[in-house]
C-alpha cells in the first residue's frame, strides 16, 4: 500500500454556528492543535501525501492559523456555496483531476481520528474495492446516515431523512470518512444530483452511483471515538477529555509516572521521558520537552520549555517560552523562568523571576531575586557566570554580566557589572544606634491621639 499515493481532502466549510464563536470551527483546539491540525495529521499518519482542505467561511483565518502552527501544510479550496458534502469535495477538483491511487475524504471536526482507521480504508481500496465507507455504531443513530448492506457489499447509503421506518432501525452508520479510488473518483462525484429531501448533492450517493456501475463498494467498521465530530462546546470538551486521557495512558505505558493522571494535561507536541515523575496539577502547553528521570512538581504550568535529564521544577514553577533547564537544574515554588537557560546543577529554590537570562552552571540564586529585564521599552539580558551566589532578595538590573564565582550580598540593587569572584553590596550599610529605640517609642507613644 504504501506505494500508492493518496491525496486526503477534508470538509470544513460548515458554518459551525453551534459553536457560537467567531472563530470558524475547525481552528477550535484540542490539546493545543486545530481541529483540522489533528485530522490532518492523521491523514499524513495514514500515508496521505497531499492535503486539501475545503473552507467556506473564514478562508483567510483558517489559511492564516493552518500555515503558521502546522507541520502539514495544506492547500486550500473555498466552497463559495454550501450545497452539499459532494460539492464540497468537488471544490477540490482540481486537486482530484492531479491524479492520486486513493483519495480520503474526511470532516475537520473529527479531532480524535487515528491514523489506523484511516489506512484500514485504504487497504480496501488496494484490495479492489472503488469506494470504502467508514461505518460505526453509535448509542443513539439519530441524525446519521444508514449503511445499507447486502451481502457483504455495500450497496447505498441513507440519509435518516430519505429512510424508510425499516431503515431507520438499523444501527451501523456513516462516519462520513470515506476513501474513494482515485481513478473513479471525478466520475462519481459528477453524477450526484441533488434531488433529495434537503437539495444538497450528497456525497453519500456515489455509493448507489458506484453499484450501478458494478463496482465494489464496502462498509469498514471504525471505533465510535473516531466518528465523533464536534458541533459546539459540551462536545467539544468531550472530544479533549477522550484526547487527554488517549494521552495521558501513552505516556503512562512509555515509562512516564503520573500521579494524579486525570489531572494532567497534555499538548499535542508534549515529550516526557522515561522514569520521569509528573505530579498532580501539572499544564504542558504547546512546545514542551521533558528529559529522562525529570521531576514536575504538583501545580507548574510550562510552556514552550525544555527539562533536561533529572532537573527539578516547582511545586508551582512557571516556565513561560524559552525556558531551558539544563540537568539536574532546580527551579522551585512561585519561581517563573522566560527565555533564559538555566545551566546544570544550577539552583533557582523560591520567589523568583529570571527572564532574559542565563544562569551558569551551579549558581544559587537567593529567594526573591528578580531580573529586571524590562525598562518599559525594551528587554534586556543578564548573564550570570558559573557558580556565582546571588543572595536573596536581589535587583538584578539588565542588561548586566555578573562574572563567575561572584558573591551578590542580599538585597542588593545590582546596577553595573560585576567581575568575577568580586563580592558586591549593592545596598546601604546598616547602622545600629544603641538604646535609640527607647527614645523612638516615648516620642511616637506621645503622638498617638
Ligand atoms: C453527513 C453524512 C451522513 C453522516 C454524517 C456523519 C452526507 C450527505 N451525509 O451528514 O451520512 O452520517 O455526516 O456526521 O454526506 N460540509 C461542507 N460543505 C457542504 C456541506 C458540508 O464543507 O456544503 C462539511 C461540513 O463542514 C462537515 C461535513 O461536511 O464537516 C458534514 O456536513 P454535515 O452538514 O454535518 O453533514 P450531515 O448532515 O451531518
Ligand atoms: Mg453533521
Amino acid at each position: 500500500m504504501n506505494q500508492r499515493t493518496c491525496l486526503a481532502i477534508i470538509l470544513a466549510a460548515g458554518d459551525g454556528t453551534r459553536m457560537k464563536s467567531t472563530l470558524p470551527k475547525v481552528l477550535h483546539k484540542i490539546g493545543g492543535r486545530e481541529m483540522a491540525g489533528h485530522v490532518m495529521a492523521a491523514a499524513r499518519g495514514a500515508g496521505a501525501n497531499r492535503l486539501a482542505l475545503v473552507v467556506g467561511n473564514g478562508a483567510e483565518r483558517v489559511r492564516a492559523a493552518l500555515s503558521t502552527t502546522s507541520e502539514n501544510q495544506p492547500e486550500i479550496f473555498t466552497q463559495e456555496e454550501r450545497l452539499g458534502t459532494a460539492h464540497a469535495v468537488l471544490a477540490a477538483r482540481e486537486a482530484i483531476a492531479r491524479g492520486y491511487d486513493d483519495v480520503l475524504v474526511l470532516f475537520g471536526d473529527h479531532p480524535l481520528l487515528e491514523p489506523d482507521v484511516l489506512a484500514s480504508a485504504r487497504t480496501r481500496l488496494a484490495d479492489g474495492a472503488a469506494v470504502a465507507v467508514l461505518g460505526f455504531r453509535p448509542p443513539a443513530p439519530t441524525g446519521y446516515g444508514r449503511l445499507i448492506e447486502h451481502e457483504g457489499r455495500l450497496v447505498a447509503i441513507r440519509e435518516e431523512k430519505e429512510c424508510s421506518d425499516a431503515e431507520r432501525e438499523i444501527g451501523f452508520c456513516n462516519s462520513g470518512i470515506m476513501a474513494i479510488a482515485g481513478k473513479h473518483a471525478l466520475g462519481l462525484l459528477d453524477e450526484v444530483g441533488n434531488d433529495n429531501a434537503k437539495g444538497e448533492y450528497y456525497l453519500t450517493d456515489i455509493v448507489e452511483i458506484a453499484n450501478r456501475r458494478g463496482l465494489e463498494v464496502v462498509a469498514a467498521e471504525a471505533d465510535n471515538e473516531s466518528a465523533l465530530g464536534v458541533n459546539d462546546r459540551v462536545q467539544l470538551a468531550d472530544a479533549e477529555a477522550v484526547w487527554q486521557q488517549r494521552r495521558r495512558r501513552a505516556a503512562m505505558l512509555s515509562g512516564v509516572t503520573l500521579l494524579a493522571p486525570e489531572t494532567v494535561y497534555f499538548s499535542y507536541d508534549t515529550v516526557i521521558g522515561a522514569d520521569a515523575v509528573i505530579e498532580p496539577n501539572v499544564w504542558f502547553g504547546p512546545g514542551v520537552r521533558v528529559g529522562d528521570g525529570a521531576h514536575i512538581y504538583a501545580f507548574s504550568h510550562l510552556e514552550g520549555a525544555t527539562v533536561e535529564s533529572g532537573a527539578q521544577i516547582g511545586p508551582f514553577a512557571r516556565l513561560r517560552p524559552g525556558a531551558e533547564i539544563m540537568e539536574k537544574a532546580k527551579i522551585g515554588n512561585f519561581c517563573e523562568v522566560k527565555k533564559s537557560r538555566v545551566d546544570a546543577g544550577a539552583k533557582i529554590p523560591h520567589l523568583s523571576y529570571i527572564g532574559d537570562a542565563t544562569v551558569g552552571a551551579g549558581v544559587n540564586i537567593g529567594a526573591g531575586t528578580i531580573t529586571c529585564n524590562y525598562d518599559g521599552f525594551g528587554k534586556h539580558r543578564t548573564e550570570i557566570g558559573p557558580g556565582a551566589f546571588v543572595g536573596t532578595n536581589s535587583s538584578l538590573v539588565a542588561p548586566l554580566n555578573i562574572g563567575a564565582g561572584a558573591y551578590v550580598a542580599s538585597g542588593s540593587v545590582v546596577t553595573d557589572d560585576v567581575p568575577e569572584d568580586a563580592l558586591v553590596f549593592g545596598r546601604a550599610r546598616q547602622t545600629n544606634y544603641e538604646g535609640r529605640a527607647r527614645n523612638v517609642r516615648e516620642k511616637l507613644s506621645r503622638s498617638k491621639p
